[in-house]
């Protein structure tokens, strides 16, 4: 079949221009629109990018209509099953698998750098104990420039590669330091011979006057985690780290303004609002009363962890997530009401013509905040550990935006404000 062309045409001049027409490896078309303003005159308005693509990229493919997440083309499903975060962390970095040699230079790469700078304690021991630790964990990151200047050449691609390194293998330390600042517990340093959600929990939860065990049940379930929110496209925060990064923002930089935008209850931070919600709402008797509060225009509840921006579908990770959930509780004899809620609350929703007409089914914080919840995990550190998972996909997508090299990302608007006029001495206003 030809390709197909797009034309458009402007009945007001006659003028045409054809658009050409960019198709990925898989996923929609789309329309190189660059030459419309200086030919046909007009610009393209588009508010929250819904039918735009910002970029091309190598790293994540999702199908949202049909529930499709994979990474460099792997399923979402499969990772799940056969991997561990690490080996994704380098599969998104990277572009392949790596085999046994290779993964095992990178795990000791990572651990290698799990220490931070002992002065970045001093800076997180400054904030109030009942600071909010996604405000600590985005202070703290966008302070490392400062502390890690050694190699921030980023027309170098050993610096920029170091970077993405040190983000990914600090994110687990600093947020288990704000994490024991909070608690005011004295600091527990990573531990070489444990893996990486391990070394986490060790970091978050050992205290000096007791052994420490860490539960594999919750190692295994936060690598789980870990994987499945390891990058998912151009997402909110994504959008952002890569928009920072195009200014020739140091990635330090652009992953703590990725971390400020992952926060909103819209994106990264409905984890910690399901679980408010949930407790909120109390008892399955109630959950029509905030089911119809959902439908209602007139009030601004919306119900978190359902809907997705791309997903008209279940989001694949949600499937996983839930399994992983009825599991865990399973594993650690807790028969944990919220679960029971929650299903209660997806069974309604799911039958209520509103959902399906809109299409608005469990996302990913559906069900992870159960987990967390159920493996200690206190609420407000719900997004940190999106955050920690997410930061291998900002430094990947970072990376192969620098890798490209890519013009200063500046959105246009449409004007409507006051026309010109003239401005008037204060007594005559
Ligand atoms: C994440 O982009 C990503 O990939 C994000 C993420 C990632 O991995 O990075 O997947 C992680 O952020 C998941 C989303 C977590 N957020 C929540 O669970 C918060 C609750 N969900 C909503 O705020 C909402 O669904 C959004 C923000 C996620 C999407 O908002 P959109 O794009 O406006 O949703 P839509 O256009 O599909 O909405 C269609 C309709 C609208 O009503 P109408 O204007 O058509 O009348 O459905 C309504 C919306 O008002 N709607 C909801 C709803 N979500 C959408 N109504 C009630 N409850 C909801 N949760």
């Amino acid at each position: 079949m030809p390709d197909n062309r797009v034309i458009v045409t402007d009945e007001s001049t006659g003028q045409s221009l054809e658009l050409p027409v960019i198709k990925g490896t898989e996923g929609e078309p789309t329309l190189q629109i660059k030459a419309l303003p200086s030919t046909l005159g007009y610009f393209t308005y588009d508010p929250g990018f819904t039918a735009t693509a910002s970029c091309t990229s190598k790293i994540t493919f999702i199908d949202g209509g049909k529930g499709i997440l994979r990474y460099r083309g792997y399923p979402i499903e499969q990772l799940a099953e056969h991997s561990n975060f690490l080996e994704v962390a380098y599969l998104l970095l990277e572009g392949e698998l790596p085999t046994a040699a290779e993964f095992e230079a990178f795990d000791r790469e990572i651990t290698y750098h799990t220490m931070i700078h002992e002065k970045l304690r001093t800076f997180i021991s400054g904030f109030h104990y009942d600071a909010h630790p996604m405000a600590m964990m985005a202070g703290v990151v966008g302070s490392l420039s400062a502390f890690y200047h050694d190699k921030m050449d980023m027309d170098n691609p050993k610096h920029r590669r170091l970077a993405a390194i040190r983000m990914i293998a600090k994110m687990p330390t600093i947020a288990a330091a704000c994490y024991r600042h909070h608690m005011g517990w004295p600091a527990v340093y990573p531990d070489n011979s444990l893996s990486y959600t391990e070394n986490f929990l060790n970091m978050m939860f050992s205290v000096p006057s007791e052994k420490y065990e860490v539960s594999q049940v919750a190692a295994k379930a936060f690598d789980l985690l870990f994987i499945l929110h390891a990058d998912h496209e151009q997402n909110a925060s994504t959008s952002t780290v890569r928009l920072v990064g195009s200014t020739g923002a140091n990635p330090y930089a652009s992953v703590a303004a990725g971390i400020s935008a992952l926060w909103g209850p819209a994106h990264g931070g409905a984890n910690e609002a399901v679980l408010t919600m949930l407790a909120e709402i109390g008892d399955v008797s109630r959950v029509g009363e905030f089911i119809d509060r959902a439908k209602d225009k007139n009030d601004p509840f919306r119900l978190m962890g359902f809907g997705h921006r791309v997903y008209k579908n279940y989001d694949p990770r949600a499937t996983i997530i839930r399994q992983a959930a009825h599991e865990v509780l399973q594993e650690i004899g807790s028969d944990d009401p919220l679960l029971s809620l929650a299903m209660e609350l997806e069974r309604i929703a799911l039958e209520d013509e509103y959902f399906i007409s809109k299409k608005l089914y469990p996302n990913v914080d559906f069900y992870s905040g159960i987990i967390y919840k159920a493996l200690g995990i206190p609420t407000s550190m719900f997004t940190v550990m999106f955050a920690i998972a997410r930061t291998v996909g900002w430094v990947s997508q970072w990376l192969e935006q620098e890798d490209v090299g890519t013009p200063i990302g500046r959105p246009r608007q449409v004007y409507a404000g006051a026309a010109e006029r003239d401005y008037k001495q204060i007594g005559s206003r």
